[in-house]
């Protein structure tokens, strides 16, 4: 064990000049470390203006390359370099150019849980705060939305208008919920607000009060005066935020709501990473161009 671990990160920081992103997702520890907390579209945001040379992005994989994308001068370092997305890795580049080459006319949306390969081949990224607009936004009524089925059928049902073809990925955390999980909990508590991350299947979105991304979410609770619990399904470290910041009301998760894959950096990682500078981020420059065009469309189109 090191000893005054977080002393030593801090000290590291200063000598580096970089900064902690951290997702919602991430263990409390990390998240205290952290000098901004968000979701996708906020971390993606703040990679792309901020003054640090190094980012330590505490996530997943296509978080940090999403960051380095965006700042390509920055050294961007994920200290659980083996923490990807099983969504992200349900899609190709190989399988995405054949569907693109039976869909002529359409245009590619990609969550930005993909691979940097997918984000090259795609016209706009969006995350699953902002999925509705970009795909209202973006000119072409057919669109090829991909990994996410349930966040794509989610879409489908605000812009029926669009003719979007689904890809057929998914998150194994938010897909295993079923609707018997929730009514299991409805059953115990009467007063209860469901809010539900659009990454769960329909069934299950069909049972909630509020549909929306974790800042979506957590944007939600602050707001609410009429309610005091809450079932939020989504992974469990959004709720170090939300009970943190309403000491007063009693928020319920579901258990088997983990992502091992977010929850594998320790600071002992963060630590050893900004010591030898480690763990780095590094993409192919043409590859990486192709995918700042889609995650820069997504920043204008979601304005
Ligand atoms: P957000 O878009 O809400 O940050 O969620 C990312 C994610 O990986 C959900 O599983
Ligand atoms: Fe990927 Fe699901 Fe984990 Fe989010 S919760 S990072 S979508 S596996």
């Amino acid at each position: 064990m090191i000893e005054n671990l977080e002393d030593k990160i801090l000290e590291l920081k200063s000598k580096r000049n970089a900064i902690i992103l951290s997702h919602y997702y991430q263990s409390q520890e990390i998240q205290e470390m952290a000098d901004f907390i968000g979701d996708s579209y906020e971390l993606s945001k703040i990679a792309k203006k901020n003054s640090a040379d190094v980012i330590v992005l505490c996530g997943v994989k296509f978080m940090a390359e999403s960051a380095k994308i965006l700042s390509p001068d920055k050294k961007v370092i994920l200290p659980a370099i083996n923490a990807g997305c099983p969504m992200a890795d349900m899609a190709n580049a190989n399988g995405l150019k054949k569907l693109k080459s039976e869909h002529k006319n359409a245009k590619v949306v990609c969550y930005i849980n993909s691979s940097v390969e997918v984000k090259a081949l795609s016209d706009a990224c969006c995350t699953s705060s902002n999925a509705v607009k970009i795909v209202k936004n973006i000119d072409s009524k057919d669109i090829i939305f991909l990994p996410d089925k349930n966040l794509g059928s989610y879409v489908k049902e605000q812009v029926p208008d669009k003719n979007i073809i689904l890809w057929n990925g998914f998150c194994r955390v938010h897909d295993m919920v079923k609707p018997e999980d929730i009514i299991e909990v409805q059953k115990l508590k009467k007063n209860l607000k469901v809010l539900v991350h659009p990454e769960c299947s329909y069934d299950v979105r069909c049972l909630a009060d509020f549909i929306g991304s974790t800042a979506a979410m957590i944007k939600y609770v602050n707001k609410d005066k009429d309610t005091f619990e809450y079932l939020i399904v989504t992974e469990t470290g959004i709720m170090y935020k939300m009970r943190e910041t309403n000491p007063d009301k009693k928020f319920y998760t579901l258990n088997k709501m983990i992502c091992v894959n977010m929850k594998a950096t320790k600071l002992e990682d963060i630590y050893f990473s900004l010591k030898n500078m480690t763990n780095e981020i590094n993409i192919e420059e043409n590859v990486r161009k192709k995918a700042f065009d889609a995650l820069n469309n997504m920043l204008i189109l979601g304005r």
